[in-house]
C-alpha cells in the first residue's frame, strides 16, 4: 500500500533524486557518532525557530511592556514558561552543538581540501548564531538585559573611525531605548533568521557537492562506505530526540528567574553575561587603560579572522592529528585559555553570591544618601565623620543603629550626623553593612 502510494508519488513529483541526495549519499569509513554534530546543531535550530515563534505570539517589544509580556508569559499562559525556557536553553544547547562540531571538523582535518569553502561558511553560521545570543539576551528587559547590552554596545564603539557610526546602528537612537528594543527584537526574528537559513543552505549545499570528510585515516576510510541511510539518520534521530529530552528536563526543573526590570539610571549594576560569553567577560576584567582596544575589538576581529580563513592558514596537507602539531597546540592552547578563563570568571561569580544580598543592598543604600560625603570606608570618603572601616567591630548592636540613624543628636548628643527618612527595609540592609565591616572579613 504505502509502496504505491510512494510510486504514484514518485511518477508525479520524480522524487528518486531527491531521495538519492538526501539519503544515498555515501559516508567513507560508514556511519558513526562522531558526525552526529551538524544535524543536532540543526535540530536545535528548528527548536528555537518553532518556540520562538510561539513567544512572539506573546511578547512586547516596547519598553514599557517588555518585562511584563515575559512575567506573562511565564505565569498566566499554558506551557508558557516552558516554552520560554525550551527557548532558553535551546540557545545554550546550540552553542555547545556547534562548539563540539567545530572540535570535530578541527580535529579530522575536515576544513581541509576541497572543504575550505564548507569551513568558511560555518564560521559565518557560528558568527549568525552569536548574533542571536547578542539581540536575543536584550529582550526581557530586565537589569541583565539592559546592562549587558550596553557593555556590549560600547565596547563596539572602541573600533577607531566606525566605531561612533556602529554603536548608532546597534542603539537606533542616542541612548538604549524603545528603538533599540525594536531593532533587536527586528534582527532576532528577521534579519538573523533569514540569513541563518540561506547560510544553513549553502552549508549543506556545499555538503553535497564536496561529500562528507570520513575518517582521517586512508586505511579507516577504505574499509568501505556506508549511505547515510538508514544508519546515520537513525544516529542523527536519536541525538535529536536524547536532546529534546535533554532541553524539556532542564525547561522544567532549572527556573532562571528575570531580574529587575530594567532602570536606566541604575547605573550601579553590574550584569552578568550568559555563560558562554564568561570567558570573555572574565578577560576584559584584567585589561584596563591604554590596553583596552586590545581586548574589546582587535583580538576577537584578529581571531574571527584567523578562525575564518583558517583552511589557508594550516597549509599542512595530512589530517590525521598526530602529523600535525602545530595546529593541535593552538586548538588545544585556545581550548585551556577558554575553559580556564571561565573557570576562573565562575569561581569569581560563586564568591560574589555568598555575600549576604542584604549587605550588598545595604552598600548601595550608602552610596545612594551620600554617607561618603561625611564617613570614611577603607580610606574612601571624607572625615567629617568617624572612620566606619571597623565600625561592626565597635559598634555590634543593631538596636543601637536603628535609635542611631533614626535620631543620631538622641543617641549621641551633640551629633551633626543628619537624619535620614529611611524606609524600613533600607535602615535594615544599610545596617546589615555596617555590621559586616568588621576587621576579620
Ligand atoms: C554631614 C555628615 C554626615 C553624613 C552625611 C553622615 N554621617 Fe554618620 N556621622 C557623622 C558624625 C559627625 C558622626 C559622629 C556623631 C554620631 O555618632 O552621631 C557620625 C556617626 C556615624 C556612625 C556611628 C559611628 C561610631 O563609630 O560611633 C555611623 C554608623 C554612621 N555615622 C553612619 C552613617 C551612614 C550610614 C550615613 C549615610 C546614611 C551617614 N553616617 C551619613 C556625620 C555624617
Amino acid at each position: 500500500m504505502s509502496s504505491k502510494i510512494y510510486k504514484w508519488l514518485d511518477s508525479r513529483l520524480r522524487l528518486q533524486p531527491i531521495k538519492q541526495t538526501l539519503l544515498d549519499e555515501p559516508i567513507p569509513g560508514g556511519a558513526s557518532w562522531i558526525y552526529v554534530f551538524g544535524s543536532a546543531t540543526l535540530f536545535l535550530f528548528v527548536l528555537q525557530a518553532i518556540t520562538g515563534m510561539f513567544l512572539a505570539l506573546y511578547y512586547a517589544p516596547t519598553p514599557d511592556h517588555a518585562y511584563d509580556s515575559i512575567q506573562f508569559i511565564e505565569q498566566e499562559i499554558a506551557f508558557g514558561a516552558f516554552v520560554r525556557g525550551l527557548h532558553h536553553w535551546g540557545a545554550s544547547l546550540m552553542v555547545v552543538a556547534i562548539g563540539l562540531h567545530m572540535l570535530q571538523t578541527f580535529l579530522y582535518g575536515a576544513y581541509k581540501p576541497p572543504r575550505e569553502v564548507m569551513w568558511m561558511i560555518g564560521v559565518v553560521l557560528l558568527l549568525i548564531t552569536l548574533g542571536f545570543a547578542f539581540t536575543g539576551y536584550l529582550l526581557p528587559w530586565d537589569q541583565n538585559a539592559y546592562w549587558a547590552t550596553q557593555v556590549g554596545i560600547n565596547m563596539v564603539g572602541g573600533v577607531p573611525v566606525v566605531g561612533d557610526f556602529l554603536v548608532r546602528v546597534l542603539r537606533g537612537g542616542e541612548s538604549l531605548g524603545a528603538l533599540t528594543l525594536s531593532r533587536f527584537f527586528a534582527v532576532h526574528i528577521l534579519f538573523l533568521p533569514a540569513l541563518l537559513i540561506v547560510g544553513i543552505m549553502l552549508h549543506l549545499f556545499v555538503l553535497r557537492r564536496v561529500g562528507p570528510a570520513g575518517p582521517w585515516s586512508d586505511d579507516r576510510a577504505k574499509l568501505g562506505s556506508e549511505t547515510f541511510a538508514p544508519r546515520q539518520v537513525y544516529m542523527d534521530a536519536v541525538v535529536m530526540l536524547a536532546l529534546f529530552v535533554l532541553a524539556a528536563t532542564l525547561a522544567l526543573t532549572v527556573h532562571f528567574p528575570l531580574a529587575d526590570k530594567a532602570n536606566p539610571s541604575d547605573t550601579t549594576f553590574v550584569p552578568v553575561p550568559e555563560w558562554y560569553f564568561l570567558f570573555y567577560y572574565q578577560l576584559l576584567k584584567y585589561v584596563h587603560g591604554p590596553f583596552e582596544p586590545l581586548v574589546t575589538w582587535m583580538l576577537p576581529a584578529a581571531f574571527i579572522l584567523i578562525v575564518l580563513f583558517w583552511p589557508f592558514i594550516d597549509r599542512n596537507p595530512a589530517r590525521n592529528p598526530s602529523q600535525r602539531r602545530v595546529a593541535m597546540l593552538a586548538g588545544g592552547g585556545f581550548l585551556i585559555v577558554v575553559f580556564g578563563l571561565m573557570a576562573l570568571s565562575l569561581r569569581d561569580l560563586y564568591a560574589e553570591r555568598r555575600i549576604d544580598p542584604s549587605v550588598a543592598h545595604g552598600k548601595a543604600v550608602y552610596a545612594q544618601y551620600g554617607c561618603a560625603g561625611c564617613h570614611v570606608i577603607h580610606g574612601e570618603g571624607g572625615a567629617v565623620g568617624p572612620d566606619l572601616s571597623y565600625v561592626g567591630d565597635t559598634r555590634p548592636d543593631r538596636e543601637w543603629h536603628y535609635r542611631h540613624f533614626k535620631d543620631p543628636a538622641e543617641v549621641v548628643p551633640g551629633s551633626t550626623m543628619p537624619r535620614f527618612q529611611l524606609a524600613e527595609k533600607e535602615l535594615h540592609d544599610l545596617t546589615s553593612y555596617m555590621l559586616s565591616l568588621k576587621e576579620d572579613s
